[in-house]
């Protein structure tokens, strides 16, 4: 159809049935005008705006922040900027010396001002007694910040059906009844006390499925949607639940060992996170209350994927990197086991 022709039949169609055309017209420019603005809160909020000040939750008066997951990565990066922005710190995780020297730091950051705790913790262990011991701790502590940090992934990527019982029973154990089980004895407190911050730290892969991680990026999505409904049960006593959705990060876990655009330092990103406090950035109006993608680059990410809409695309794309990780994993391990 030419222009011309097409010219013709949309002043037919508008003549023929004025109230249509208005109704198509209207609903157009209201898609544009929310893509406008959708386009310019993801960019001001990622790029411009600061989110809530840590002192509403108690920084510099004396309040906790428990970090789980606190000798490693993004959890010990929370814990010193947590530190150094005013609150106590109860560090969580297996290995004492690893947070022992995080506890050490943090002291020394702060010149003694920040008080820190060790709590040596297995998660996946289940272990009744010493969740009761981590419990009686928090109940006596006034936390102004939880950061539900730790996580376990695959050890390689592996097809759901290859993938071991205990290896799932721990990913599932770490990444959603750890978080529950900590988020429960944390908030009575915080609900009391009116005021709270509890992050979730989420990965892509539960907004994404992955193929490959199925498990992890099932336990991520959970996280997900656990952090919306909660997040609405709460709001009303100041306390702000959000997930944050995680692309790449350097670390133990990512197998990443150097920064780029896409893959920041655990400084960088926790420093995103803490400066976007009750922002979406990159998740703005895409449906996924509570969510908060703060590093600049996943947030221009998630704004993409969002955008372009085509999620069955990222699967696959998804699919094939994870293929290829195997591969390469696979061919590591080989290379060692000869070379011993
Ligand atoms: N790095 C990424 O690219 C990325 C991307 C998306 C999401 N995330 C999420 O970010 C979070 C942190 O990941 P990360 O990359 O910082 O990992 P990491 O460097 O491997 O650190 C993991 C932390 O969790 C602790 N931990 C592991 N298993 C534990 C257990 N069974 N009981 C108690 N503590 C345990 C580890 O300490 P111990 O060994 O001392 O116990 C360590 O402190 C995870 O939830 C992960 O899913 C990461």
């Amino acid at each position: 159809m030419s222009v011309t022709c097409l010219k013709n039949w949309l002043e037919k169609q508008v003549s023929v049935c004025p109230l249509t055309y208005a109704v198509i017209l209207s609903i157009g420019a209201f898609t544009l005008a929310r893509f406008l603005f959708k386009t310019w809160l993801v960019f001001s909020q990622t790029f411009i705006f600061s989110g809530k000040s840590l002192k509403q939750f108690g920084a510099m008066r004396g309040a906790w922040a428990v970090v789980t997951g606190a000798s490693d990565g993004i959890g010990r990066e929370f814990a010193l900027q947590l530190g150094s922005a005013g609150f106590n710190v109860l560090l969580v995780a297996r290995n004492q010396a690893m947070l022992s020297d995080v506890a050490s730091e943090i002291a020394e950051r702060t010149a003694g001002r920040a008080e820190s705790k060790i709590y040596v913790l297995d998660f996946a262990k289940k272990d009744t007694e010493a969740f009761g011991g981590l419990k009686s701790l928090l109940d006596n502590l006034d936390v102004g910040v939880l950061v539900n940090n730790v996580g376990k992934s695959h050890v390689m990527p592996t097809y759901f059906a290859e993938t071991t019982d205990q290896e799932n029973e721990e990913i599932v154990i770490i990444n959603v009844d750890t978080m529950i089980r900590v988020t429960h004895a944390v908030l009575p407190g915080m609900v009391q006390r009116k005021r709270g911050l509890i992050f979730n730290v989420g990965s892509f892969a539960g907004q994404v499925p992955s193929p490959m991680l199925a498990t992890y990026s099932g336990t991520k999505a959970f996280m997900s949607t656990f952090t919306s409904a909660l997040a609405e049960e709460v709001w009303k006593y100041n306390i702000i639940v959000q997930h944050l959705n995680t692309y790449f990060v350097v670390s133990k876990m990512s197998n990443i060992r150097k920064s780029s655009a896409l893959v920041p330092t655990p400084r960088a990103y926790v420093r995103a996170a803490l400066s976007k406090v009750g922002l979406a950035c990159g998740a703005a109006m895409t449906e996924r209350p509570g969510t908060l993608t703060p590093f600049w680059s996943h947030a221009l990410l998630d704004y993409l994927i969002h955008v372009i809409g085509w999620k069955s695309a990222f699967i696959s794309y998804t699919h094939a990197l994870h293929k290829d990780i195997r591969r390469r994993a696979l061919r590591k391990l080989e290379r060692k086991a000869k070379s011993q």
